[in-house]
């Protein structure tokens, strides 16, 4: 009905219909916005903090994890740590992939380990028992203590290794690379087959290799080792024990086995220097430096037998240390001394010639005892004056230039390594 003067009150009827697309059209985005917040909820995206999720949501999570471990293992990538936060993965059915920057832990820095005059706890004069029956088998349980098991497990895994040596050698690689597989550890420090060991948590000053001339003195090396392995540790220091066994039954020769010594440890690592360590001596103090500082050094003083004094003050046997560098500059050691004496005077005649400042322990620091001896004396060398008076012309071509030697056998052992050697006059 149309009432004169007033609107009408129906609407037209096109307009009716632009109104009711319009309710349709704000319907249809509510209903695609809660389904896209509803799929987001429901995990299509792994997301965020699994802590205040429900428990299926972090097993979804732990699924994305799996799926990027195994994805970085199959690129032999070791997984970054990371936190669940981090992760953030585009369509779970896919391989995952890493968006946002993992968070990596900072490898833990390692500091060198302190200088030996920094170190507690040294004692100035150990209490040792050098006449006890020692076999290497009790020496071995007092260092390894409850990892011996372990360790004789991984000496026997290792021993493949040395089949292969010449091959490692070839490849460039020193043999400590492929030893460090086998590696075990034992209190503060890391042992590896052959009696080489470095600390566990600090980076050690020095690298230093132990060299022990040896021939028929099986009494000695448990007891020797069993001294000298916890000084060693108490003082830091990264080393490795080398018995250079003279495999004939020519006279000794006791620089002779040091070259060879000097040559086959050097194809286990870099050694900063190199302890010339007669089998029976033992040091007293563990304030006694087996490090590489003041090279070359004498680091004995003086011993039981001669009463804490030595036979006379440029006496250089014994135990003595050289760097790598001071052994290349004397041409290592005299070939030429077959039987006993001479050769440690030679060996000092050359650092001299060379113009090396040389060092001596003194004092109480310096002091060792001697295993007893429950053998012959060796024969003496009769030459060794007259040798030693011609020391400074035979030190350009005697020595590791004209070196000759045939390996026996090498065998790792736990607590050292054992060079046997054919050696012969040249
Ligand atoms: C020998 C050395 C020996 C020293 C101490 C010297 O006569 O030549 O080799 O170390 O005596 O016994």
């Amino acid at each position: 009905m149309e009432i004169p003067g007033k609107m009408s009150v129906i609407a037209p009827p096109r307009r009716k219909h632009a109104k009711n697309f319009k309710c349709l059209f704000c319907f249809l985005c509510v209903v695609a916005v809660t389904t896209s917040v509803w799929t987001w909820y429901n995990g299509e995206y792994a997301v965020a903090d699994i802590r205040n999720r429900p428990s299926h949501r972090i097993i979804k999570v732990k699924q994305v994890k799996q799926g990027l471990s195994s994805s970085f293992s199959r690129q032999n990538i070791t997984m970054p740590l990371m936190k669940s936060a981090n992760i953030t993965v585009k369509n779970s059915s896919q391989t995952p992939v890493l968006i946002s920057k993992p968070l990596t832990k900072k490898p833990k820095e390692i500091l060198p380990c302190p200088k030996l005059s920094d170190i507690p706890s040294l004692i100035k004069k150990r209490t040792m028992n050098l006449s006890e029956e020692l076999q290497i088998s009790n020496a071995e349980k007092i260092i390894l203590g409850t990892e011996l098991s372990s360790i004789q497990q991984a000496v026997n895994g290792s021993k493949s290794l040395i089949h292969h040596k010449a091959r490692f050698n070839s490849t460039g690689k020193n043999f400590m690379e492929s030893l460090s597989a086998y590696g075990k550890t034992v209190g503060k420090y890391r042992w590896f087959p052959g009696g080489i060991w470095q600390p566990a948590n600090c980076k050690a000053r020095w690298k230093v290799a132990i060299l022990i001339p040896y021939r028929n003195r099986a009494h000695h090396v448990p007891i020797v080792l069993r001294y000298l392995i916890p000084l060693l540790q108490k003082q830091l220091l990264s080393f490795a024990f080398f018995i250079i066994n003279q495999g004939n039954s020519l006279l000794f020769n006791r620089a002779m086995l040091l070259n060879v010594g000097y040559l086959e440890s050097l194809k286990y690592d870099e050694w900063d220097c190199f302890i010339l360590h007669d089998v029976d001596h033992v040091p007293l103090s563990e304030i006694n430096n087996y490090g590489c500082e003041n090279m070359p050094r004498r680091l004995i003083s003086g011993a039981d037998r001669w009463n804490y004094r030595l036979e006379y003050p440029s006496f250089f046997g014994a135990v003595t240390g050289l760097t790598k560098e001071n052994i290349q500059q004397i041409n290592g050691f005299p070939n030429v001394y077959w039987g006993w004496g001479g050769e440690d005077d030679d060996i000092l005649k050359r650092l001299k010639i060379a113009d090396i400042k040389v060092h001596y322990a003194k004092g109480k620091i310096g002091y060792y005892n001697v295993i007893k001896h429950h053998h012959e004396s060796a024969p003496k060398q009769p030459e060794r004056h007259k040798l030693l008076r011609d020391a400074g012309l035979r030190l350009k071509n005697d020595g590791l230039k004209n070196l000759e030697y045939k390996l026996q056998s090498i065998e790792l052992h736990a607590l050292y390594t054992n060079i046997s050697v054919d050696i012969w006059k040249l």
